[in-house]
């Protein structure tokens, strides 16, 4: 069930729309990562959602009810923003208590719910710090306790994590994760991580121009990109261009490339096929390639290291197809060697215009 229902929504600032008929169901309890290029109006749906803001057109309901005449602090949201600034003169007790003294809570009341987020970030031994006193992943956890203290119903978290470095990314994450499931929260996360997004959320989506480009579960959104750009945002693709025919494509030299689902459109019309790296072979020439697979011949223009895993770039005609490989023992492909790639059709997604 739908927790958060944004419906046809659209935010114009001017000339300029931020969002441009936005629908999306944010389900109960779930954890929805947003994604998209700097710009694409990630930050203005969570402020519409918020209530900082209001759409220009459309409407967004929480809990089944439209909240368009309910005012930010009724709307029940815990939000950390882009600059999750806390108050650098109060403790961090205080920054954490903060939303409950303005609700007017009883001083006890107040006490028991900040040990108790202060617990749930791990934080409880540092309460009479300032936020000076803090390293960034803590200031952080902060920033969430302080969201989440005065139980709202919904979490909006825009790019929480983006200061920090990879490990303690990680394990914030890991923590961000487990208090979602701990008080099932319906969480919205903006991320410009996408192994963040596909790593943490349970569905993803894609904004570009202020339009939902795709959205669904990580897998698929992954596996069966509908668009060029969302198959180059989320992850790394292969594009090669080519016409189609009836399971496949056939690219302007002639080869065929075949995909398990081909394109519903009618054979002849202009179109791509994306394949991820991880799922392309690659064998020096004239190596046997199974039957059934795909394969494309090049020569290795360079290789980078990247310690458990090489790219290769391979030219073929002047176009450069990406190969990722795992590394292991065993022989290694030099630059300059010819190639054969293959992968399969079931690897092969047919993106028409
Ligand atoms: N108050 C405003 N007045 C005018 N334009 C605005 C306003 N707020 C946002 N915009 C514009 O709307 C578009 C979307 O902005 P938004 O902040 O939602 O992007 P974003 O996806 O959050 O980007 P980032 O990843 O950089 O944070 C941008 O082009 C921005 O310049
Ligand atoms: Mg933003």
């Amino acid at each position: 069930m739908a927790d958060v229902q944004v419906r046809n929504v659209s935010r114009s600032f001017g000339s300029h729309k931020a969002l441009d008929d936005v629908s999306i169901d944010f389900p109960d309890g779930g954890f929805y990562a947003l994604l998209g290029p700097s710009g694409s109006g990630k930050t203005t749906l969570l402020r519409l959602i918020a209530g900082f803001d209001f759409p220009s057109c459309g409407g967004i309901s929480i809990g089944g009810e439209s909240v368009e005449r309910v005012p930010v602090e009724k709307r029940r949201i815990g939000m950390m923003f882009q600059n999750y600034a806390l108050f650098p003169n109060m403790s961090v007790a205080d920054n954490v208590a903060f939303g409950l003294s303005v609700r007017g809570d009883t001083r006890s009341s107040i006490e028991t719910e900040v040990r108790r987020a202060l617990d749930l970030v791990q934080l409880d031994k540092l309460g009479e710090r300032r936020p000076h006193q803090l390293s960034g992943g803590q200031r952080q956890r902060v920033a969430l306790a302080r969201a989440i203290v005065t139980k709202p119903r919904v979490l909006l978290l825009d790019e929480p994590l983006s200061a920090l470095d990879k490990a303690l990314r990680v394990d914030m994450q890991i923590e961000l994760k487990r208090i979602q499931r701990e008080i099932g929260i319906t969480t919205i996360f903006v991320t410009h991580d996408q192994e963040e997004a596909l790593t943490m959320a349970d569905r993803i989506g894609i904004l570009c121009d202020g339009r939902v480009v795709q959205e669904g579960p990580p897998e698929d959104v992954y596996d069966r990109p509908r668009s060029e750009f969302a198959a180059s945002f989320l992850g790394d693709a292969n594009i090669l261009r080519g016409k189609t025919f009836d399971n496949g494509i056939r690219l302007s030299d002639g080869m065929q490339i075949l995909a398990k689902e081909a394109s519903s459109g009618s054979a002849g019309v202009e179109a791509i096929c994306a394949v991820r790296p991880e799922r392309i072979t690659i064998a020096a020439s004239a190596s046997a390639t199974p039957p059934g697979r795909n394969t494309l011949n090049g020569r290795i223009m360079k290789r980078i290291f990247a310690g458990n895993s090489s790219t290769y770039f391979v030219d073929r005609n002047g176009e450069t197809l990406k190969v990722l490989v795992q590394n292991q023992d065993g022989e290694r492909l030099s630059e300059g060697q010819d190639v054969t790639l293959s992968w399969s059709p079931e690897s092969t997604v047919v993106i028409t215009a």
